[in-house]
């Protein structure tokens, strides 16, 4: 077969192909095969040595323009596939934002933490500051530096889990009482939310884990008037105008004097309720002037300083805010309870 023959096969083949073309990749492929470097037309360049040397040019430049009208049929179908290529693949990852969608569920937060979040938020509006400390905790900061030595009574009273002999799982937030004194200097001003740990039986009103809030202000001329100002404010930012403090003399080895304090009920306002067993009154924490002798043992001069301390129960607190009679509801993860919240 001549070159020209060759030439208009080849040209023929190609444009057969192209019209049936679909998609870029296969164009590329034909591509190849006819202008590559290994394709037919290149094949017909190369084998014009062959010929004599007046046909050289003149079948060189037919070949080469033959080849430029090719190229250009081959370039103008990859504009028109790739552009289609584009459309589809822009069709195809498109969002309908029309499509309904899986219900999602939304949680609600849950009391304890609603809850603690106010308490917080009033005590930071009076000047305290947030500070957390650990919950594995050293015996000594535990109970020893709170004037609760080893074999003191009063360690009997708490329920403890040992991790060894020197370590506990805290029985209070008032460690970090101990450790802020013995990290910062007066004046201070800070509450401290966090879990603690008792080994008690689960019922509607104990938890082996539950939560407290320690507050501990130190300061020159620190008074109990002092306390009972910062509490009474408390109790109304949280409950309302209507509900006071009452105070009554009670012992902690870290206080002196000593004092459980209770809210007007927020279930009757003051008058007597099953809830606050015909009292108007709940007990909610325990509070007291910080005892010189455990000032002493944290660097504080107690000739120079004096200071008061509070824990909050916060389940405690939680339970009478939303009238909750059972303990349990809080840890149980029943979204039927927690939904309520929402
Ligand atoms: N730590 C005490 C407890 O767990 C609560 C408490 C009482 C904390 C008096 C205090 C306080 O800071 O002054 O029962």
């Amino acid at each position: 077969m001549g070159i020209r023959e060759e030439l208009e096969r080849i040209g023929k083949d190609t444009l057969q192909d192209l019209g049936k073309v679909t998609d870029t990749q296969t164009l590329e492929q034909l591509k190849v095969r006819v202008l590559g470097k290994k394709g037919s037309l290149t094949a017909l360049l190369r084998g014009m040595g062959a010929l004599s040397a007046e046909e050289r040019p003149k079948m060189g430049q037919i070949i080469n323009e033959y080849r430029a009208r090719l190229q250009e049929a081959l370039d103008r179908k990859m504009d028109e596939l790739s552009a289609r290529e584009k459309e589809a693949r822009l069709e195809k990852e498109a969002l309908d934002i029309t499509e309904p969608r899986d219900k999602v569920e939304i949680g609600a937060v849950h009391p304890t933490q609603a809850v603690l979040r106010e308490v917080l938020d009033c005590f930071t509006g009076l000047g305290f500051e947030v500070v957390e400390g650990p919950e594995v905790e050293l015996d000594h900061y535990n109970f020893e530096l709170l004037n609760l030595p080893k074999n003191h009574p009063a360690r009997d009273a708490q329920d403890t889990f040992y991790v060894d002999d020197n370590i506990v799982m805290r029985t209070h937030t008032s460690p970090v009482q101990a450790r802020v004194m013995l990290s910062r200097k007066p004046p201070i001003r800070v509450v401290c939310p966090g879990r603690v740990f008792r080994a008690d039986e689960i019922d509607a009103t104990h938890s082996p884990v539950f939560h407290q809030i320690e507050g501990l202000v130190i300061d020159e001329n620190v008074t109990m008037g002092d306390l009972k100002g910062t509490l009474d404010a408390f109790a109304r930012k949280l409950y309302g105008e209507d509900i006071t403090t009452r105070f009554r003399p009670s012992f902690f080895p870290f206080t002196e004097p000593s004092a459980e304090v209770d809210l007007t009920c927020f279930n009757c306002r003051g008058k007597g309720c099953r809830m606050c067993k015909g009292t108007g009154f709940i007990e909610v924490l325990g509070c007291g002037m910080v005892n010189p002798h455990v000032l002493e043992m944290c660097g504080i001069d107690p000739e120079k300083y004096s200071g008061f301390a509070f824990g909050i129960g916060l389940e405690r607190i939680t339970l009478l805010r939303y009238g909750i009679t059972d303990m349990r509801l809080l840890y149980e993860g029943d979204l039927r309870f927690l939904r309520q919240f929402r």
